[in-house]
């Protein structure tokens, strides 16, 4: 799998990521949920330079004009729910790209701190031959992933698969690396040292669906 850690070079996806983090411009969860499809979009415009294209020519009132159009069927496939702010800015770039949704939790039996990770809910059109981008702005453990890229095998095999992430925990990506197929791409704003007894990444934002859409029960 290779890595692209976007945060490693300074750039405003630092402001953004920085505003996601602080405790108290995170409370404002429709800030946080633009900071993250800001974030979506700057991914997007980045990995867009990886995508296949092919010459196309564009007739403008004045002329023609030779150029090179992105070729690939993308599919975009995200995490329920925390997911969908990332959703919208990696499709406020890509705009005919198809969609998918992916609903999946982490059952803690008797509220202790293991957990099994459930995907009950999988939404999607045929992957077959196309560029797969999987969304989830929190990759924690890589236990989810896991479990998607399981499921996901019923609906086709995607010529290339892209994990679209906000923050990753350096064990969750290492966890990744060794499932994914050899060619996957990771694209990441930052990556985190540790992960704390529930799973969540420190020091990370907390917790990204609540941010964005308020806590649960
Ligand atoms: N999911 C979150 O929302 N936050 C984490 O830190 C890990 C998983």
């Amino acid at each position: 799998m290779t890595v692209h850690n976007l945060g490693e070079t300074n750039s405003i996806l630092n402001q953004f990521i920085a505003e996601i983090r602080g405790t108290q411009i995170q409370k404002d969860s429709m800030r946080f949920r633009r900071n993250i499809e800001r974030i979506g979009e700057i991914l997007a415009y980045e990995l867009s330079k990886t995508l296949e294209y092919l010459p196309k020519i564009v007739e403008t009132p004045l002329g023609n004009k030779n150029m090179e159009l992105p070729k690939e069927e993308l599919v975009v496939c995200s995490i329920l729910r925390a997911g969908l702010p990332l959703h919208l800015g990696l499709l406020n770039y890509f705009d005919t790209a198809e969609n998918g949704f992916i609903s999946a939790y982490r059952n803690h039996e008797n509220n202790e701190d293991e957990f099994e990770v459930i995907v009950n809910y999988f939404a999607a059109p045929s992957l077959e031959g196309k560029t797969l981008l999987l969304s989830d702005p929190m990759l924690a453990t890589g236990k989810t992933m896991e479990n998607v890229l399981k499921v996901l095998k019923n609906h086709g095999t995607p010529s290339q698969i892209h994990i679209v992430s906000v923050i990753g925990a350096t064990q969750g990506i290492d966890y990744v690396k060794s499932v994914f197929p050899k060619n996957t791409h990771l694209w990441i704003a930052a990556v985190d040292p540790e992960l704390n007894a529930r799973g969540y990444i420190l020091p990370g934002i907390g917790d990204a669906g609540d941010l964005a859409f308020g806590e649960k029960l």
